[in-house]
């Protein structure tokens, strides 16, 4: 494999197999994508300035360092729409379901952010391995602490990396030492979305983390400081859990469900993005429909955790955007390929089985859509930031053997997605530099 990049900064010609997105896959068809082969992409200041047929481009772009990747696949980098950063040491932990894992690993993971230091050393070595698993863009939760917000941010500056992330707000029904108030946690998020919203490649994002953690006091002052500060997304969890709806609906006697908890106290709009929402009613995805708001899809979480099967084809059918998440730690897996195949298995629970250019769409230009990037990133694109992934689609022998029998590319692509992990990524570049 070529390695003859040069030291040209954020400047550089990627060629090989290229996946262009004509449209969007998942709402127009398999036919909205196309694999080019012996294609190029010219990068110029951390953005694509154009893309076309390798020797055209070539000639057009003497001056740009070329690495050559032959038979791999030059994809957007995965842009993951839901994750915990600071569950990235608990991940993988065995035999609760929601609210007992909550209490039993995940609180007490967080607890350990109050240390600033702490919270660098788990933001950098999360980034780390998010980025070797393809994944260029994140939107995480971080914990209650302010430091823990100023880490993630501080970490991903250092790697040139655009990401979302919010300090999570929780009042009630959590460890004394994660409480936070409605006054502190509107206060705190006010001075964090002030030092960070729009800072470079960073975005801050609203986070109440579910309503059974808010008051109702909390939740009104969030909505309060997303109403003063619209074009700032608002993150939290919605009908992950039968369990947690049932509780939901004690600690709200007065909401007709669980997303009127949120409706009520203005935390309900287009940029809200809503974590799992599995067990909707058919009220609830009527007023995501019609405010235009977007669900993220966490498929692997949602069988570890043993939450449910989220209906993607009635979504889809009723036109919300949807984003795809490793919902790291309670997903079960930082790749967003292991995540895809979680989300095509899931599919077929439901009897609609996803085309590899879905799931890939999903995974890169779905989830961009939910964070407001839509043509941003996510995508192969002139204009469009540098940030991709380049797959090697016969990473594994047990790979190899079955991409050597595929018929056409999209057949190689779906191997990888079912077969592949970190070991599939030979490059990630984020802002045109090869990390
Ligand atoms: N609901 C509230 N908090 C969490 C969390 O940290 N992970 C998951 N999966 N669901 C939640
Ligand atoms: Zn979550």
């Amino acid at each position: 494999m070529g390695r003859e990049t040069g030291e040209m900064q954020d400047a550089a010609l990627l060629s090989g197999r290229v996946l262009i997105w004509d449209g969007a896959p998942l709402r127009e068809g398999p036919g909205a994508a196309r694999i080019e082969d012996d294609w190029a992409v010219a990068i110029r200041d951390g953005r694509i300035a154009a893309l076309g047929p390798a020797g055209e481009l070539r000639r057009a772009h003497p001056d740009l360092p070329e690495t050559r990747y032959g038979r791999d696949l030059i994809c957007p980098g995965f842009v993951d729409a839901h994750v915990h950063y600071p569950q990235t040491r608990i991940i993988a932990s065995w035999g609760k379901r929601l609210i007992d894992w909550l209490e039993t690993y995940t609180f007490p993971e967080e607890m350990r952010f109050d240390d600033p230091a702490y919270a660098r050393a788990v933001a950098d070595s999360y980034l780390d391995l998010t980025r070797a698993a393809g994944t260029t863009c994140v939107a995480s939760y971080c914990t209650s602490h302010p430091a823990s917000v100023d880490a993630f941010f501080e970490a991903a500056e250092a790697r040139g990396q655009r990401v979302f992330a919010g300090k999570t707000c929780m009042d009630r029904n959590a460890p004394e030492a994660l409480c936070d108030t409605a006054q502190s946690a509107l206060d705190d998020s006010a001075a964090l979305l002030a030092r960070w919203h729009g800072r470079g490649r960073a975005s801050y994002v609203i986070t109440p983390r579910f309503s059974p953690t808010s008051s109702p006091e909390q939740l009104e002052a969030l909505g309060a400081l997303w109403a003063q500060h619209p074009d700032c997304l608002m993150q939290t969890h919605l009908s992950e859990q039968t369990d947690e709806i049932a509780w939901v609906a004690q600690l709200f006697p007065e909401a007709r469900d669980y997303l009127d908890t949120y409706e009520r106290f203005g935390l309900l709009g287009a940029g809200g993005l809503y974590g799992h929402a599995i067990h909707l009613t058919p009220r609830e995805v009527d007023r995501l429909a019609e405010v235009g708001a977007a669900v993220i899809h966490c498929p692997t979480s949602n069988t570890f955790i043993g939450s449910g099967l989220f209906d993607m084809a009635g979504l889809v059918a009723r036109g919300l955007r949807l984003g795809l998440a490793t919902d790291t730690g309670g997903g079960s897996s930082f790749s967003m390929l292991r995540t895809m195949a979680a989300a095509y298995e899931i599919g077929q629970l439901r009897g609609h089985a996803l085309h590899a250019a879905e799931l890939m769409w999903l995974a890169t230009a779905g989830s961009a859509e939910t964070l407001g990037m839509a043509g941003k990133i996510g995508t192969l694109a002139p204009g469009a930031e540098a940030d991709l992934c380049v797959l090697d689609l016969a990473s594994t022998p047990a790979i190899a053997q079955r991409a050597a029998r595929a018929e056409d590319a999209w057949e190689e692509v779906f191997a990888t997605i079912m077969l592949g992990d970190d070991r599939a990524v030979r490059d990630t570049w984020i802002g045109g530099r090869r990390g």
